[in-house]
This record gives C-alpha cells, sequence and structure tokens, in this order.
C-alpha cells in the first residue's frame, strides 16, 4: 500500500491529497495513511502534511529501492522484477544465488552499499553507501559459449551511450568493458556465467557506476585513476533515474542482437565508442604478456592485436593501453 500512496502522491504532485480521500481508496483509517506517509518521510521523501488540506510531495530521495526504478520504466523485460537491497557483500553473488532458486530471465538485484564488491581478476570493487549504483542482471540467454564475450559488449556499449547522454562529455570503452572519461574509469562490468555443455544457460552481468561521488570521496589510490557522473557533468544524479535509462537502453540493444541474430551492429557501436583501437596496449592474458597496437575486435568480440609477430587475438585479460 506503500507504495500506492506514493504512487497516487506522485500523479498529483502539484496539489493536495486529502486524507480522507486516501482513506477511501485503500479503505483504512487515517492513522494507518499516516503511519505510511511517515515511513515515507523517514525513507527521504519530502511530504508536505497540511491540516485540512492533506499530503503533497514535494521531493523524492536519492534512493535505489524497487519503486524509484520502477516508476517511470519501459521496459518489458528486464528489471521488471527487483531486488533491491540496502546492504549486502556483492549484488553478482546475491544474483547468483537467486539465478539458481529459478529467479526469471531480466531480474535486477541492486544494492545501495556492498560490503564486498567484486571487481574482476579478484580484485575488490569499492562500493559505499548512497552514492553509486551497484546491480547485477539475470540473464538467461541460451548463447552458444564462444558468444560469450559478445554479451559483455552489448552492455558496455548501453552503459557507455547512457553515460555519454547524462554527462555530455564522450565516455570512452576500454576492451572489453570498462567505461572511462578521459582515462579515468567510471565504470566496471563483471560478467559471471553457468554454463551446461557448449551453451551458456544464466548469465550474471554485474555493473558498477560511480555516479555521485565527489574526488575525496574516493580512497587515495582511486583518486587519480577513478571519475564519477557528478565529477565529470557537474551536477549530481538521481541514481534511479539513471538505473531506467540502463535498463531501457540495454534491452533495446539486447532485442536487436538476439533478433538480428548478429553480433555485426553492436560491433559498429562498439567501434565507436572504443578509446583502445588505434593504441597500443600491454594485455595481460593468462598465457602472458602480449604488447602490440590495437586494430580490431574480431565478430566474436576479442580484441586483435598487430604485435611483431603478426596479428594476434586476445580473448580475456587485463590491459593496459599506452
Ligand atoms: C571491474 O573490475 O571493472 C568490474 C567491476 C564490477 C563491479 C560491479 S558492482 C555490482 C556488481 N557486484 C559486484 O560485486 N561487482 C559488480
Amino acid at each position: 500500500m506503500k507504495e500506492q500512496i506514493l504512487k497516487m502522491l506522485r500523479a498529483n504532485q502539484n496539489e493536495y491529497l486529502s486524507g480522507e480521500e486516501l482513506c477511501r481508496r485503500f479503505n483504512v483509517s487515517r492513522t494507518a495513511i499516516w503511519k505510511h506517509i511517515k515511513d515515507l518521510q523517514e525513507e527521504g521523501y519530502e511530504i508536505d502534511a497540511v491540516r485540512n488540506k492533506g499530503y503533497r510531495l514535494v521531493s523524492a530521495p536519492d534512493i535505489v529501492t524497487a519503486a524509484e526504478i520502477r516508476e517511470g520504466l519501459s521496459t518489458r523485460r528486464l528489471g521488471q522484477h527487483i531486488v533491491a537491497v540496502k546492504e549486502l557483500d556483492s549484488t553478482n553473488v546475491l544474483a547468483a544465488k537467486l539465478a539458481e532458486t529459478g529467479e526469471p530471465d531480466g531480474t535486477l538485484v541492486i544494492a545501495d552499499c556492498q560490503t564486498g564488491g567484486k571487481g574482476r581478476r579478484g580484485k575488490a570493487w569499492f562500493s559505499p553507501p548512497g552514492t553509486g549504483i551497484w546491480m547485477s542482471l539475470i540473464l538467461r540467454p541460451h548463447l552458444p559459449l564462444a558468444q560469450a564475450p559478445q554479451l559483455t559488449l552489448v552492455a558496455a556499449v548501453a552503459v557507455g551511450q547512457v553515460l555519454s547522454d547524462l554527462a555530455g562529455h564522450r565516455a570512452g570503452i576500454k576492451w572489453p568493458n570498462d567505461i572511462l572519461f578521459e582515462d579515468r574509469k567510471c565504470c566496471g562490468i563483471l560478467t559471471e556465467m553457468n554454463m551446461e555443455s557448449e551453451e551458456i544457460t544464466r548469465v550474471i552481468v554485474g555493473i558498477g557506476i560511480n555516479v555521485n561521488q565527489t574526488e575525496i570521496e574516493f580512497p587515495d589510490e582511486l583518486r587519480d585513476i577513478a571519475t564519477s557522473l557528478r565529477i565529470v557533468a557537474g551536477r549530481p544524479f538521481h541514481r534511479a533515474k539513471v538505473v531506467q535509462r540502463i535498463l531501457e537502453r540495454f534491452e533495446l540493444l539486447y532485442d536487436q542482437y538476439a533478433e538480428y541474430g548478429s553480433f555485426a551492429p553492436i560491433r559498429e557501436q562498439w567501434k565507436q565508442q572504443s578509446i583502445t583501437l588505434g593504441r597500443y596496449v600491454s594485455a595481460h592474458t593468462p598465457r602472458g604478456l602480449l604488447t602490440g597496437l590495437a586494430v580490431d575486435i574480431d565478430e566474436m568480440g576479442a580484441l586483435v592485436l598487430e604485435t611483431d609477430s603478426g596479428r594476434q587475438k586476445v580473448y580475456s585479460a587485463d590491459i593496459q593501453v599506452s
């Protein structure tokens, strides 16, 4: 009922909604309505309560609850089911558990704060409360295993496009899936998957975005290499709105990818946003160090390097760009 009351307040944002009308609508007492209003105020909603007039929503807080994300979300699949938690170890870990117990395709797991945020290659991901987007999507794509890297690239293109639009500055993608503004990282993506024989049956796409941090809020070791949407755009953002935009763009690109039956259109968009192609790269691959000029990504999503000993493909690596 709290979510319903919020919906009504939103729909009447410029006027007062009388307590009487709310009681009638939900068939409960004034005290019950007042209790929900108080809960909403405690969550950070600014609600004007005036005797003989009723309630009016003045502003909504920057929180990543299911109600805030759902409001105005226009997807068909992604985020239709939302698990929003104040604090947990890692949204990827919870999403993997939920995926195992049958949670549907497109489920969004999101937290305000992660105590054990996971980065790629066993690194930790700084995920403080109140400032960033720490979320994971459960996807059930039925793709051949070889196509798995493409899914991460689809996510990177979607996030990159949205962050560019919002910041008013070009966000670049560093292969495979870091999103940077002028060489400082704003977003990282960690894809983890489960497969049966040669088919991927479920994928967890974990997306971490620095949204509202100011420079001093980053720990020393990140201050020179990380940035946030707020630092780049010069204004704070309502995180739930950013989540909506990402879900909508990701769904659009993912549907294109699935319907088109080919990675080609995404590959082109990825190349347009790349800050890796045309630069010299050191790639720390599981098979050792490879250096060369990044010239392409192939039709499977691998990075193509022109090295001293000819063209070589990199499927999985941490890269440094010079
Ligand atoms: C990277 O190293 O660049 C990947 C970082 C991915 C971080 C996100 S935050 C949400 C999700 N949950 C995690 O524990 N990690 C990912």
